[in-house]
């Protein structure tokens, strides 16, 4: 009766460990946790980072309503993978048979990426927040969580990427000109139905070096901008 549930695992799962010394005294910090500090991060977590619930839905529909049982997707701009760890569940859950590219610097922005946003546009951000970022510490992590994502170096993502093709590409780079080095590379290589998002390219954002290169973008290709507020833009192809 249940045997289409997508989550037999973590149900068959559910229980065990109740009566571990572990779970209880963690509940007993949490116990204190809790009174101590109940303005606090732990109780009510506000959303830092991550996917938007209208991200979520046009992803979720795409992921179901796509008819292959093979699904392609490539994601830049991983950061520490919260949405990558999100979508691979998901596509997990849903059964389909998937492969998940994830393309980074692994290191934060590019310098030349940064010299144009700080220099031409005068966009002064702390734009090494991601400059912690280590390509083999990525590596180790995606093993041993048995992630099922292709970890792709940006200087690498032309030669590797180039004869594969992609039901979904979504872009987080912050930067114009990686942004629309990007679209222009992925952008021929969407597959019928395919969609791109293009995150942080709504107007009406703090960083909008994604929405230039976006509007550049369908300036270019005669495309009508298509905003998913209160975050991203989209790009579809036609299914026929
Ligand atoms: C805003 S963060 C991504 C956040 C992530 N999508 C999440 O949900 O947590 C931007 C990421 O873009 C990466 N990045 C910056 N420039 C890049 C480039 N030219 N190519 C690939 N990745 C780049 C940074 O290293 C950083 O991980």
């Amino acid at each position: 009766m249940f045997s289409s549930s997508p989550f037999p695992n973590e149900c068959s799962d559910l229980g065990k460990g109740e009566n571990s010394l572990k779970y209880k005294l963690s509940l007993l910090f949490k116990k204190i946790a809790v009174r101590l500090f109940p303005t606090s991060q732990f109780l009510f977590p506000s959303m830092k980072g991550g996917l938007r619930p209208a991200q979520l839905y046009v992803i979720m529909k795409k992921i179901y309503e796509t008819s292959s049982e093979k699904f392609s997707i490539v994601e830049v701009g991983i950061a520490r993978g919260l949405s990558s760890v999100f979508i691979a569940e998901a596509l997990n859950s849903s059964g389909k048979i998937f492969s998940y590219f994830a393309v980074d610097t692994f290191s934060g922005f590019d310098k030349n990426s940064i010299f144009r946003e700080q220099n031409v546009h005068g966009r002064m951000f702390n734009w090494d927040n991601y400059d912690y970022l280590d390509y083999l510490s990525y590596c180790k992590s995606v093993k041993s969580k048995k992630l099922p994502l292709r970890l792709v170096r940006h200087t690498e993502y032309d030669k590797l990427l180039s004869a594969q093709t992609f039901d979904m590409v979504i872009l987080d780079v912050d930067t114009e000109i990686a942004t629309l080095e990007y679209l222009r590379f992925f952008y021929p290589r969407l597959n019928k139905g395919g969609l791109i998002l293009v995150d942080d390219a709504c107007p009406d954002n703090k960083y909008d070096g994604a929405l230039r290169a976006y509007l550049k973008f369908c300036d270019e290709r005669a495309i009508t901008p298509l905003f998913l507020r209160p975050k991203s833009a989209l790009i579809y192809i036609d299914a026929e």
